[in-house]
């Protein structure tokens, strides 16, 4: 229960940074062509060939991310989404994390913190889901047009972390299908949830690539700590580490991982020799 608070007080510091940068961001929403888009989702489907999804397959099986791999993502990233995001985010727009995420026929799918609705307690959020394998039967239910609203923390939705799991249809709700070769974008300020329990007989495969307003990164722990007046954050949602996981560098590689526009090159430490990286 005392986590609960805590948790609560540092999402209410939170808002505070998250609403300044997200200021920005609904001047642009509102003027963005796309209907979808601007109520905060847009769903692609079928939208990558054979040859795509091989490749995009041995990534999520090797999961190296100094790889020709993470060239020809980004490369899929740049032509088929980036515009989508810039014109959303704007073009402080940058990736920070990359997730492989495997969701398997179980019971217990159900009591995922995820299954329950929720906002991702960053405001204005990209995700880009890439559907590897899925049969339409494990979606994510999202809620539109709450995404010019204000960011504030949500004390119903945080009753999940507590053990109470809200799965109840709501009005509005759309279902983001996930088959074999689909892509979605949304906004996770949205309430979502994962449809986990329903979930038939096979797995369901995604990489999911997030963005979000690199200044609101550094601003949420990465370089300076949350706080406001004299109360400080105890938990920010990035926290710039210690390197671990270095890798011999291939010079080639790297250079070609920062060209992207939406890389930013505060996520690596580097020497001559060897190369990490910071993401969540
Ligand atoms: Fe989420």
């Amino acid at each position: 229960m005392l986590n609960y608070f805590i948790n609560f007080k540092n999402q209410l510091i939170n808002s505070c940074i998250i609403n300044r940068i997200d200021r920005k961001v609904k001047k642009r929403i509102i003027n963005i062509k796309d209907p979808n888009l601007r109520i905060g989702y847009k769903y692609f489907e079928n939208y990558f060939s054979k040859d795509e999804l091989s490749y995009l397959n041995e990534y999520f099986d090797h999961r190296n991310f100094f790889s020709n791999e993470t060239i020809r993502l980004f490369e899929f990233v740049e032509k088929n989404f980036y515009g989508y995001i810039e014109s959303y985010l704007g073009e402080n727009a940058k990736l920070y994390s990359i997730n492989f995420n495997t969701i398997q026929p179980n019971s217990k799918n159900k009591f995922d913190i995820s299954a329950s609705w929720h906002n991702d307690n960053l405001g204005n959020n990209l995700k880009v889901y890439i559907c590897l394998e899925g049969y339409g039967d494990c979606p994510t239910g999202v809620v539109p047009n709450q995404n010019t609203k204000n960011y504030y923390p949500n004390i119903f939705f945080n009753l999940r972390f507590l053990g109470k799991i809200s799965q109840k249809f709501k009005k509005d709700e759309i279902d983001l299908k996930y088959k074999t070769g689909d892509c979605a974008i949304f906004d996770t300020i949205s309430p979502h949830r994962g449809k986990y329990e329903k979930i038939k007989n096979n797995k369901r495969r995604c990489i999911i690539i997030n963005f979000l307003d690199i200044e609101k990164i550094e601003k949420l722990g990465f370089l300076e700590y949350p706080k406001f007046l004299f109360m400080k954050n105890t938990k920010p949602p990035f926290r710039k580490i210690l390197p671990k996981n270095f890798t011999k560098k291939n010079n080639d590689i790297v250079t070609k991982i920062k060209k992207f526009k939406f890389f930013d090159e505060r996520f690596l430490v580097e020497d001559d020799e060897n190369i990490s990286y910071l993401w969540t």
